[in-house]
């Protein structure tokens, strides 16, 4: 079996540390996999018994290209996810009606006051690694960064900043053909302190409610899933809600558990079996 493993160009996906292990555990189960940048003019995704989305992170500035290349591919092989989840998956406003407890949003139209909150979080709904996103206690500031993404033509949503994100922290759950493999907590990108690679992510066991509200999301996304990462935050009550449910290109924090990409590699190979 042939894999293709989408990367972006090299600027962009020489972040993804996590390919190598990939691959090895890919192969473990059967699984020739290759490396293949998604905007490749030459690249014959016909060749590929599947093809699997992984760091192909530079789509957030040209999502209607990168959608309508998963269409593209699917018509001349297997695509995980397929086009219509990743379609889906790649604008947030698939929030507002998953039915789940989600972060709190105010989505704003142009001249919309914004709600009184201590501090706000203002985000393109097209968006990943907390691109244009910024985090303000100045009412004001928030609503010029609002105009501004409005201006752009962009989909923007306006959120409490939920401090929980820096003592509990944010827990992504890793899941992989529909089976649970892993948690992790993850260091707070809006917190003005830099990731190490100490503390980037810490394996974590989930706690009851918490997994309660990932098998929630996952029952109301799209079944079929190769990969799925449910990222959880707490409201100040402690209510667990979701901050994103990531069906695109999700990091796997594949090295943060020893069992992780063997399941991953299962649950491809299952899939190919499948067909
Ligand atoms: N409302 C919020 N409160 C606290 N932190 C937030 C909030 N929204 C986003 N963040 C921080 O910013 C990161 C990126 O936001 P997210 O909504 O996951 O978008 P993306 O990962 O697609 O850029 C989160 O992982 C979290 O660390
Ligand atoms: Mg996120």
């Amino acid at each position: 079996m042939k894999v293709a493993y989408v990367t972006a160009d090299d600027t962009v996906s020489r972040h993804d540390d996590e390919r190598e292990t990939a691959l090895a555990a890919w192969l473990g189960a059967g699984i020739e996999g290759a490396p293949v940048n998604w905007r490749d003019p030459r690249a014959d995704w016909s060749e590929f018994d599947a093809v699997v989305v992984r760091s192909a992170w530079d789509y957030i500035e040209r999502r209607d290209e990168f959608v309508a290349w998963a269409h593209r591919v699917e018509r001349v092989t297997r695509l995980f996810n397929p086009a219509a989840v990743l379609e889906w998956n790649t604008d947030k406003t698939y929030l507002r009606a998953l039915g789940v407890p989600t972060v709190p949003t105010f989505w704003p139209e142009p001249g919309a006051g914004l709600p009184e909150w201590d501090e706000y979080v203002v985000k393109p709904a097209v968006s990943a690694g907390a691109r244009d996103t910024t985090r303000t206690a100045d009412r004001d500031a928030a609503a010029a960064h609002v105009a501004r993404l409005l201006d752009e033509g962009r989909t923007v949503m306006v959120q409490p900043y939920l401090p929980s994100v820096e003592l509990e922290g944010e827990l992504s759950l890793l899941y992989f053909g529909g089976r649970f493999s892993h948690a992790v907590r993850r260091h707070p990108m809006l917190s003005g302190v830099e990731a190490t690679a100490e503390n980037r992510a810490t394996l974590r066991d989930p706690d009851d409610d918490q997994f309660a509200l990932a098998e929630r999301v996952l029952a109301a996304v799209p079944p079929d899933l190769l990969y799925a990462r449910v990222d959880l935050v707490r409201m100040p009550d402690g209510e667990p809600v979701l901050m994103e449910v990531e069906l695109t290109e999700p990091y796997l924090f594949l090295r943060d558990e020893l069992a992780a990409p063997d399941l991953f590699a299962e649950a491809l190979a299952e899939a190919l079996k499948a067909g």
